[in-house]
């Protein structure tokens, strides 16, 4: 069937990651590949309230791929929450012409393109952009790879002056209800102990009686990778309860912050992001809508939104197992 769409529009929305340039890079090159318009909409959602738009050619995306960050910049709309407010967006995309709608973005972002679609039949495409991995359906998200080098690269610093100190460091890593940068930065930067938001059960207890054989086996420095959010109890209080509880433990507190969100993305993001974008142009080209373009067994493939959005997600127990054994 002969496809009708002759221009898409494209917005990052939600946090930023590393790679988001590449990826909206990608869809505006796949648009000049199919020679169709490609039209960028400025900070996300709001963007599409405002109108605040910009034509992209495959000239005018040169030199992206290795920025940080996203130039069509990003933020989180609360008016779009509304109806009200999804429809003035609805408006601005029917007034600049824009058949179909790539959205860049976590989760959320993807919530907001399928009540899009739902309330004014728009076709919406998503390309999954977080830091925190956290989307289900797909095996990674853009920014997900350069985060975790962003940790290991900082850990491996604090290791050394942990180190010479005899110090343990609490290190908050990022991941507001996922643990998957605590746990593969802390495989990969030999912590001795992560603590994730899905795992409540890892608490301090646990944690005290854990540095305890770490001590009479011979370590006289620790690393202890804490996911924000959710794991009971802040690192500030961790360091506390600690200071109190076991004085003998010189404890100091290290939270990586949006250091994470930041930087040139990795080769790794770079390739996911363009993948990922050249995918979800073709999925709109063929009539797709409600999908997301996703990454399973290193394979680019399509997924439903709703598969997308479902809470389904598990921790990896085997990963848990593996940080286990190599940290004794
Ligand atoms: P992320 O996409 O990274 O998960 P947010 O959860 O902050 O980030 O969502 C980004 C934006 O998506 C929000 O600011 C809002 O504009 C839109 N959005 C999120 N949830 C919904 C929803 N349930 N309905 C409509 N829009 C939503
Ligand atoms: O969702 C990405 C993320 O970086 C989370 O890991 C973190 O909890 C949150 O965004 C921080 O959001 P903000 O930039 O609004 O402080």
């Amino acid at each position: 069937m002969a496809n009708k769409i002759k221009k898409i529009g494209v917005l990052t929305s939600g946090g930023d990651a590393p790679g988001m340039n590449a990826a909206i890079r990608a869809v505006v090159r796949a648009c000049t590949h199919y020679n169709i318009e490609c039209i960028g909409i400025y900070e996300g959602y709001r963007g599409l309230i405002e109108n605040w738009v910009v034509p992209l050619d495959a000239r005018s995306v040169a030199n992206t791929i290795n920025k940080g960050g996203t130039f069509l910049r990003t933020a989180r709309c609360m008016e779009f929450m509304e109806k009200a407010g999804r429809k003035i967006a609805y408006n601005t995309l029917i007034t600049n012409n824009i058949d179909a709608l790539v959205v860049i973005g976590g989760d959320g972002s993807f919530r907001g393109a399928l009540k899009l679609n739902e309330e004014f039949n728009f076709p919406v495409a998503g390309v999954p952009g977080t830091i925190d991995n956290d989307i289900n359906g797909t095996d990674f998200t853009i920014g997900y790879d350069t985060a975790l080098n962003t940790v290991i690269e900082a850990v491996d610093k604090i290791r050394d002056t942990a180190s010479s100190h005899n110090r343990l460091f609490l290190v908050e890593v990022m991941g507001r209800d996922a643990g998957d940068i605590a746990i593969n930065s802390g495989i990969g930067a030999g912590a001795e102990e992560i603590l994730i938001p899905e795992r409540s059960d890892l608490g301090i207890e646990r944690l005290i009686n854990s540095l305890d054989a770490s001590q009479k086996s011979g370590k006289t420095s620790s690393i202890i990778i804490v996911a924000e959010g959710k794991t009971g109890m802040s690192v500030f209080e961790m360091r506390e309860y600690l200071n109190k509880h076991r004085p003998d433990y010189d404890v100091r507190v290290t939270v990586l912050g949006h250091t994470q969100r930041g930087g040139s993305p990795s080769c790794r993001d770079r390739v996911i992001a363009t993948k990922l974008s050249v995918g979800a142009v073709d999925a709109l080209m063929n009539g797709r809508t409600n999908i997301m373009s996703a990454i399973q067994n290193n394979k680019q493939v399509i997924v439903d939104l709703t598969v997308a959005l479902s809470k389904d997600r598990k921790i990896n127990e085997e990963l848990l197992r593996v940080a286990h054994i190599s940290s004794l």
